[in-house]
């Protein structure tokens, strides 16, 4: 997720640039960089680090112009470097883009466009786009961009600006936000409304598709095919505060809201343009070294251990490779078989923990390959790692994490069915069954999210307890872990995830009409036995809320609230079940009026042990 803005009107544009980017370091703040178009010269400005390090630069070394673009990153692709830092432009330095996405095919098109004779001085897939729309420049930049875009699979927001052509922008949007703010004889364009605030409330939003010419008069939009679009301009209500939170009360909501997106930017530029193979560039190991593997080492902590343990299902029926899990707090106290056979596998949102770190580097002693997933490039995870997966989910302000979880699932879902490929455990079919089902997940959660009014009544029902019992079996057992600990973290209740088969062996004797029991019980292997766990709570006057298929007939028969979710494979009904659960959460803090985006003594990275 990065931020990007635009500028063309009668006030210098580099002040106005940079207060927009500053707005959207939100989105991503790892590079940044400004390109300003005057008398027939683009001048570019660019650094690795944070903002503020690129505009104390232009303090003392203004870029004046009145036309500008420019960009804060979160890097997908290349680690932060001022080469890899946006705008990129095409070889003769005349046409200029920001970009904010992923192109999925971005490798042939710059195979083809070097055949051509292209020189690119970047890792990255966005100077693809430069160099795509110099080999359409006619003279038309609209068109030349139109082309160009016509051409690229995945998705972008985009602003260009040519040389060539002073008095105009050119603004495009596909799968990644991009709003036009309309001033008197000026023109904004941001990936974000924070950044358009200060300067105007008329605002059009692009849709998927979309294209604008953009002048100091207006914005004529298209669509790529050409076709006009006439739209009324909307006004913005919201002060900058409500802006940076999308109009969300908080961040946890708006990151809760994100997750269709960004788990569907997990699944880009990894599954391959025949959507049949997965495809893991970040992953330094062979076929040959990855059938040699015989265990995989979770290494995590807190939420991206649940996401693990996940995992560990899925790799283990997928990939039928054994694997061990445990938190990193534990692992690196004791001695575990490690060796150059082992797969550790480190997850880490923020990328800085500090067992995890530990424990990463004592896995790495021994031999072990280190598998990241990660959603922090140039973390120190991501810099010690030997393989790396980012999870694309844009910067996780909360502290309690929800999107990382989510794409975290998604990543792990891919490494297990590219392993199973790579070992054989797994057939064409039964693949393209479950990629077809993974490709599905994104639409399937942003219906889950529909219920939400149903869990925030739920929530109002429940905040007054004390207890709670979260029951789940097989891969929705870290769901209960992890709906348990989302509870305890924000609204203090004390919650307990628990194995449901565990039951007789202690938890029952917990329940009572106070302690409500929140069960997990979707179609698959263990779903008769869920059932017969939700009558043992009933049976002792136990209130039991149940997360389970939309069309399940017998669960209205045993639960008392049922919240519905869409069938999808029995491995992946974590990715749907949990939102019910964070949104519970949410919603239970929310009613105690509590600090849900800091919550007591908690902090957004343990990096302290
Ligand atoms: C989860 O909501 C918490 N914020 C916490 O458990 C977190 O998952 C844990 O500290 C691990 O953080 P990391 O993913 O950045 O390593």
């Amino acid at each position: 997720m990065c931020g990007i803005v635009g500028y063309i009107g009668d006030a210098e544009a580099m002040p106005i640039l940079l207060d927009g980017l500053r707005k959207l370091e939100y989105r991503g703040y790892d590079s940044a960089g400004i390109a300003v178009l005057s008398e027939g010269m683009v001048s570019v400005a660019r650094r690795q680090g944070k903002l503020e390090r690129l505009a104390g630069e232009m303090q003392a070394n203004p870029l004046l112009g009145r036309v500008g673009i420019g960009h804060t990153c979160w890097a997908t692709h290349g680690v932060p470097s001022d080469t890899n830092a946006h705008p990129h432009a095409d070889c003769t330095g005349r046409i200029v883009v920001v970009h904010n996405g992923i192109i999925e095919n971005y490798l042939s098109l710059r195979e083809r466009l070097e055949v051509d004779g292209h020189v690119f001085t970047s890792e990255t897939d966005t100077e693809v786009l430069a160099h795509l729309i110099e080999s359409r420049f006619i003279g038309d930049l609209y068109d030349a961009v139109r082309q160009s875009l016509l051409e690229v699979v995945g998705s972008y927001a985009v602003v260009v600006l040519c040389r060539d052509i002073p008095d105009t922008l050119v603004a495009a949007r596909l799968h990644s936000p991009l709003i036009l703010g309309h001033g008197r004889g000026e023109q904004f364009v941001a990936s974000d409304v924070p950044a358009l605030l200060a300067y105007t409330r008329q605002v059009t939003y692009l849709q998927n598709g979309e294209i604008a010419v953009v002048t100091r008069e207006g914005a004529r939009v298209t669509r790529l095919d050409g076709t006009e679009i006439r739209r009324e301009p909307a006004t913005i209500a919201w002060d900058a505060a409500a802006a940076e939170k999308g109009g969300y009360k908080h961040f946890m909501l708006k990151e809760i809201h994100e997750q269709p997106a960004v788990i569907a930017e997990t699944l880009r530029g990894r599954m391959g343009e025949d959507r049949a193979h997965v495809h893991l560039p970040g992953l330094k190991l062979s076929p040959d070294e990855l059938r040699k593997i015989t265990k995989v080492l979770v290494i995590a902590c807190g939420t991206a251990y649940h996401a693990g343990f996940v995992g560990k299902y899925a790799f283990e029926s997928l990939a039928r490779v054994p694997v061990e899990i445990d938190v990193a707090s534990e692992l690196r106290y004791r001695t575990p078989i490690v060796d150059e056979h082992t797969l550790a596998l480190v997850i880490s949102q923020s990328g800085e923990t500090a067992d995890t770190l530990a424990a990463m580097r004592d896995a790495k002693e021994h031999g072990a390959h280190v598998l990241a997933v990660t959603n922090v490039v140039g973390s120190s995870v991501d810099r010690d790692a030997d393989s790396i997966l980012y999870t694309y989910a844009g910067p996780e302000i909360a502290v309690a994490s929800t999107k990382a979880y989510t794409t975290q699932l998604m990543t792990l879902y891919q490494v297990a069915l590219y392993l199973a490929e790579v070992r054989g455990t797994l057939d064409d079919d039964a693949r393209a069954r479950f990629i077809e089902a993974l490709q599905r997940l994104p639409e399937q959660m942003a219906t889950v999210l529909e219920t939400e009014p149903l869990v925030k009544k739920l929530a109002e029902a429940f905040c007054g307890v004390h207890d709670t019992l979260y029951l789940g079996r097989g891969v929705n057992f870290p769901t209960a872990l992890e709906g348990a600990l989302k509870l305890k973290e924000i609204s203090y209740i004390h919650a307990e995830g628990y194995a449901a088969g565990e039951m007789k062996h202690g938890p029952i004797a917990l329940i009572t009409p106070q302690c409500p029991t929140v069960a997990i019980a979707v179609p698959g292997g263990v779903y008769e036995k869920m059932l017969s766990n939700i009558k043992e709570v009933k049976a002792r006057q136990g209130h039991v809320i149940a997360v389970g298929a939309t069309d399940d007939p017998d669960l209205r028969k045993y639960a008392d609230d049922i919240i519905p979710i869409p069938r999808t494979a029995e491995l992946f009904t974590p990715v749907l079940a949990i939102v019910p659960l964070q949104l519970f959460s949410y919603y239970c803090a929310d009613t105690l009026g509590l600090d849900i985006d800091q919550p007591r003594n908690l902090a957004k990275s343990v990096t302290v042990e």
